[in-house]
């Protein structure tokens, strides 16, 4: 813990030294690694640091109106709706290269914007050490490294988590006081909920992953996974009541690693797995069909585009 107080302490100054007086700016994802890198500048630089947090319509239940709670204590917050312009973003979308890309454009319009309407000279951005390996091994397009800063005229660019590992995100997380939904939260992709989604974005498949991935988060908390989920595949006919239905298949996922550059699937109980079955049929009409994927990384992907 010494370790963790002298990276707060070191951070915090380096921060100030390179802010100084000037505003900056960092988009707040919902994921422990920017609410760590906006606790730390905003403890550095004050009210000079707007966060701004946008609603890509493609985020966990309850997300937003946990980062309205979370950041309440940082007076230039500011939340962005723009659930409908993603939506009809990725109207037609399906090929997955092709819907990141369109995610990422979106999100810097959107935060570009902000950005303008702000006077930020300087970027702050939640970067973890494997973001940067998996960005430079172009293992696939990550939408919150590089892009950004092209866009507007940064005078510089504020990493302050650029060296950790996940794991060690979480214990300054901690060290901050950072609630536990923050520090604990399992990652989460920056193009969100699309790529848990097997070809077209619509609202009806974000629905369902959403959902779907509430009662996986909430029934797998005890195997502490790094991650656990649930996507959206394809349909497929089942039988609900006395009707034969075309219905949604959900895959859910969980798997344990340390910084998600590989990945083990984790063995569960059948039990729990029936019980996620018969919650997601269940509450969502709309599924005929639970799976769970027991492949590992490689040769899977964590996420499913
Ligand atoms: P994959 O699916 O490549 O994911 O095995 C590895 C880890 O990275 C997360 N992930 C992303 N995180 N922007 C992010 O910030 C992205 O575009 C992105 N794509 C995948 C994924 O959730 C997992 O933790």
């Amino acid at each position: 813990m010494v370790e963790t107080d002298q990276f707060i302490e070191d951070a915090v100054a380096e921060i100030r030294e390179e802010i100084g007086s000037a505003n900056a700016i960092i988009a707040l994802s919902g994921g422990v690694d920017s609410s760590v890198a906006a606790a730390l500048a905003h403890e550095a630089v004050g009210d000079q640091l707007v966060p701004v947090y946008v609603d890509t319509g493609l985020m966990r239940k309850g997300e937003t109106d946990e980062i309205r709670e979370t950041f309440a204590y940082m007076d230039r917050l500011r939340i962005v709706s723009a659930q409908d312009r993603f939506l009809e973003a990725l109207t037609g979308v399906t090929d997955p290269e092709e819907k990141r890309h369109v995610i990422g454009e979106q999100f810097i319009r959107e935060f570009e914007r902000e950005a303008h309407s702000s006077d930020a000279e300087y970027l702050v951005q939640g970067t973890i050490y494997p973001d940067r390996i998996e960005s430079d091994g172009n293992i696939k397009s990550h939408h919150n490294v590089g892009g950004l800063p092209d866009v507007v005229d940064f005078e510089g660019i504020v990493e302050p988590v650029r060296e950790l590992y996940k794991d060690e995100v979480r214990e300054v997380a901690r060290a901050l006081g950072l609630e536990s939904v923050v520090s604990e939260r399992m990652p989460f992709p920056g193009p969100g909920l699309a790529v848990r989604i097997i070809g077209e974005v619509t609202e009806e498949k974000v629905e369902i992953a959403r959902e779907a991935t509430a009662v996986v988060e909430d029934e797998l908390e005890a195997y502490e996974p790094w991650q656990a989920f649930a996507a959206v595949l394809g349909k497929a006919t089942g039988v609900k009541g006395d009707n034969r239905v075309h219905g949604h298949v959900v895959a859910v996922r969980s798997v344990e690693s340390r910084d998600g550059m590989t990945a083990r699937a984790q063995p569960l109980d059948w039990e729990v797995l029936q019980r996620i079955q018969s919650r997601i049929t269940g509450t969502l009409p709309n599924v005929s069909r639970v799976l769970y994927d027991v492949t590992h990384k490689p040769p899977a992907t964590i996420e499913y585009e």
